[in-house]
Formats: structure tokens, sequence, C-alpha cells
């Protein structure tokens, strides 16, 4: 292997398919990708940004479809493979939960679930692998849920966990192909999301007041940080990890600054 040079931090002419990103963690990867060289392709349920979209091989790509339909995923895959003919990155970040006590969750909204935080990845990853080579690399959006227990997010909390073991797997079998695969477990990082499920739990099981080890809330900045060291080749000896981006609660056990 060559000696790393300070441009190793850079994505430049890498292709990078970001999913959920119309808002949140996924659009500040997404923009944080561009910003060191990636060329990008979004989807999200909503209307994901179009700014910079259909503007040719060096425009985003950006498509409104959601991620647990196969057929849509699938003319997502082509519409990556038509412009720019591979993908380097996969970044698998949509997702989401709700609150509710195990007992109250439907047989229904637990295949909700289940379907939005872990079959839709494996169905984007089947669709994106063969476009992948050496050298590239897939990002799953964990949880810190997946290494706690989390009362009110069971299921959530166990497809995230599901979610780190499909990495780790999945980082052995693509080894000899070169592609690495790692998580990024992110704890609370205000957004959209975050603060829609913060406000539908019942009071007294979110303590605003408590901070992480670090001194500070985080921020969905904080996830693309870790996630374009993870897409980029400063990380290419990193496979099967998980980037713990929660200011030192994974380390700390739980515990918070107050
Ligand atoms: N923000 C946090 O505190 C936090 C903590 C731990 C894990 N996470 C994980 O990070 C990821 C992003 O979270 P966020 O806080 O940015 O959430 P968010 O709700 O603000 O944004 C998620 C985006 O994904 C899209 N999306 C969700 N399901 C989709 C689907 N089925 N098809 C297409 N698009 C879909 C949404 O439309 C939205 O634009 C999620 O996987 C979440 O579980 C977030």
């Amino acid at each position: 292997m060559a000696a790393l040079s300070p441009d190793a931090i850079l994505l430049t002419g890498r292709v990078a398919v970001v999913t959920g990103a119309a808002r949140g963690i996924g659009r500040a990867i997404a923009e944080a990708f561009e910003a060191f060289g990636a060329q990008v392709a979004v989807c999200d349920r909503d209307k994901p940004r179009r700014d910079r979209a259909n503007q040719g091989k060096g425009g985003a790509l950006a498509m409104t479809l959601d991620v647990r339909d196969p057929v849509a995923v699938e003319v997502f895959a082509r519409a990556v493979a038509e412009r720019w003919g591979r993908v380097d990155v996969l970044v698998n970040n949509a997702g989401g939960t709700f609150h509710a006590p195990f007992a109250d969750v439907s047989a229904k909204g637990e295949r909700t679930l289940i379907e939005e935080n872990f079959t839709q990845v494996t169905g984007m990853i089947r669709s994106m692998l063969p476009l992948m080579g050496a050298g590239a690399s897939i990002i799953n959006v964990t949880s810190s849920e997946a290494h706690q227990a989390a009362p009110g997010f069971a299921v959530y909390a166990a497809m995230k966990a599901a979610l780190e073991s499909l990495t780790r797997s999945l980082a052995l079998e693509l080894a000899p192909r070169g592609i690495r695969v790692n998580a990024i477990a992110p704890d609370a990082l205000p957004t959209e999301g975050e603060s829609g499920v913060r406000e539908s739990m019942p009071a007294g099981e979110f303590d605003p007041v408590r901070v992480p080890p670090l001194g500070r809330l985080g921020d969905p900045g904080d996830a693309a940080g870790a996630a374009v060291f993870l897409a980029g080749d400063l990380a290419r000896f990193v496979t099967g990890a998980t980037v713990h981006v929660d200011g030192g609660i994974h380390a700390a056990g739980g515990w918070r600054r107050v």
C-alpha cells in the first residue's frame, strides 16, 4: 500500500449514494460528501434536494422514492448505473422510529419498523452491490440503541442491532472483493426526526439537561465527519467497525454530564 497523502481525506470523483438525504443526518452526509469532492446520488421519500440534480455527469442525482419499494430501488440503481456506471460509497441512512411500549406495537407497526430499519437496507445493498468494486465501501447508519436497552423502542433497537450484525458479516463476505462495510452509531443528534420522536415520549423519559461526556450535544455534521472518514482512503484498512458518534456515551456506559 502506498503511503497516505493529505489528499487521502478527499473523495474526489467518487460516486456516493445516500439514502434518506432530504434532511437530517442524510442531508448532512450528502452535503459533506459533495464538499469533499464526491458525485452524489440521493434518494428520499420526501422530495430530495434537486438544486444540482440532473445536470449531466458531474451533477447530483436526486430521486423521490421509498427505500422499502424494491422496484423503485432498482430504477434508482439503474439511474446511477446509467449516469456513472458504478457506486463507490453506499450510505444506508434512511430509517426512523416511533415511541411506544412493546405491548402497544401492532403486528403491522412492527412490520413497518422492520422494513423501515432493516429489510430496506438489505434490499438496497443487493441492488447496489453489482455496481461496487474493489475500493468501494458501505456505511450503515445504526444507533446507540443497538448497543443498549431501549424501552419504548424495542423493535427499532433490535433492527439497528441486526444492522450492526449485518455490517460485520458483510465486511467479511465482501473483503475478498475489496469492499469495506462499516457502521456509524449516533446517539441523539438534533434533527427533525429526532425531535419528533423526543416530543412523542412521555415527560421525564428524556432529560435535555443531561449532555454527553464531551460536554455538548452533537449535530448531524458530527455524523457526516465520520462518514467522510469511513468513505475515503484514510479508512482503507477499516472494515466491520462501528464508529460511535455520541460524544462518549457508549464508552461511558450511559453516564452523561448533568
Ligand atoms: N438523529 C438522531 O438522534 C439519531 C440517533 C440514532 C440513529 N439515527 C438514525 O440516523 C438516520 C437518520 O436519522 P435523522 O435523525 O436524520 O432522521 P430524519 O427523520 O430527520 O431524516 C430521515 C430522512 O430519511 C427519510 N426516510 C425515512 N424512511 C424512508 C423510506 N422508507 N424511504 C425513503 N426515505 C426515507 C425521511 O423522509 C427523512 O428525510 C436514521 O436511520 C436514524 O434511525 C438518528
